[in-house]
């Protein structure tokens, strides 16, 4: 399937509508979730289709975020052959999600986290279903803030990427080494351990999961991978998957994360199992976010993923 077959079907996903923001008991409210089973696009067979995300993480929060979706979403239109996703903040997930939704844009919203129990005494935690009923059809799970910063490890990361499977959210699954682990040669050996952990969970999702590969020494630090040594993980984790089911490996989108912006997109999206990126920085700014969307969406017209 080509990158313009899959966007075909882009076009039946749904974000919230606003009626679900009404008051209504949380069964009714769920029996309402705006986005049905059917509505979210199966992965493609053959090309994967790139994929560019914007991880806010704390920013954007009101009602800047719903300016910056709304200018996103105006590349995303422009360049259909990529699927981009913004991860707003809890806050702003409905109402970024019903702006997108006025506008008919396809842009998908993530939650940057998700908690694994449906609902219950668990102060502070946001569930599947509630990021569903929100406008939400994707979770960002196991970033590397939340694994150095909240105690995510490998076992809460399985626990979420189950909740997200049973509530009907796709995953973006990450991954990725410290400098130590780095500079200690241990880069593949933390990076297996944490694709193994998650990839029972993965085949369950029929290869609509997505795994974003970051090196934690390059996030937020301006240090980015060479594509070659991306390249070299990406396609590890791809053997990876590989070892597990074949055509999960051929599905599943790997994407980068670390400093990418869009003066050093291009080569690494080149890279053959590079099949979009994960932003933090640069995806506050929507020209820059723009360009990278722009980038991705070249080199598959051009064939890289077909
Ligand atoms: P960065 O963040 O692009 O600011 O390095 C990436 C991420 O944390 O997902």
């Amino acid at each position: 399937m080509s990158a313009n077959d899959e966007t075909e079907n882009a076009d039946t996903t749904v974000v919230a509508e606003p009626s679900v923001t009404e008051q209504a008991t949380p069964d009714e409210k769920a029996s309402e979730a705006p986005i049905a089973d059917d509505a979210i696009p199966a992965a493609p067979k053959g090309g994967r289709r790139p994929m560019i995300a914007g991880n806010w993480k704390l920013n954007a929060g009101g009602a800047d975020g719903c300016d910056l979706a709304l200018a996103v979403a105006r590349y995303a239109a422009d360049h259909e052959e990529t699927e981009v996703v913004v991860a707003p903040p809890f806050t702003a997930i409905a109402a970024v999600s019903n702006e997108l939704y006025n506008k008919k844009s396809d842009v998908g919203v993530a939650g940057q986290d998700v908690y694994w129990e449906d609902s219950g005494a668990f102060t502070g935690e946001v569930s599947a279903s509630m990021l569903r009923m929100a406008g939400a059809t994707w979770a960002i799970i196991g970033h590397s803030e939340r694994r150095q910063h909240f105690g995510e490890t490998d076992e809460t990361v399985v626990k979420k990427v189950a909740a997200a499977n049973a509530g009907g959210l796709k995953c973006i699954v990450c991954v990725g080494e410290t400098l130590d682990q780095r500079e200690a040669g241990q880069t593949l050996e933390v990076i297996g351990r944490q694709v193994s952990a998650v990839v029972g969970e993965l085949a369950k999702s029929g290869g609509d999961g997505v795994i974003a590969y970051e090196p934690v020494w390059a996030i937020g630090t301006g240090k980015v991978a060479s594509p070659e040594d991306a390249q070299e993980i990406h396609g590890a984790i791809r053997k990876l998957l590989a070892e597990t089911d074949v055509e999960l490996a051929e599905q599943t989108r790997i994407l980068y994360g670390g400093s990418v912006k869009a003066n050093n997109a291009e080569g690494l999206l080149a890279q053959p199992d590079i099949d979009g990126a994960l932003v933090g920085g640069a995806s506050l700014e929507a020209d820059g976010f723009g360009k990278i969307i722009e980038i991705a969406a070249k080199l598959a017209r051009q064939g890289k993923n077909g």
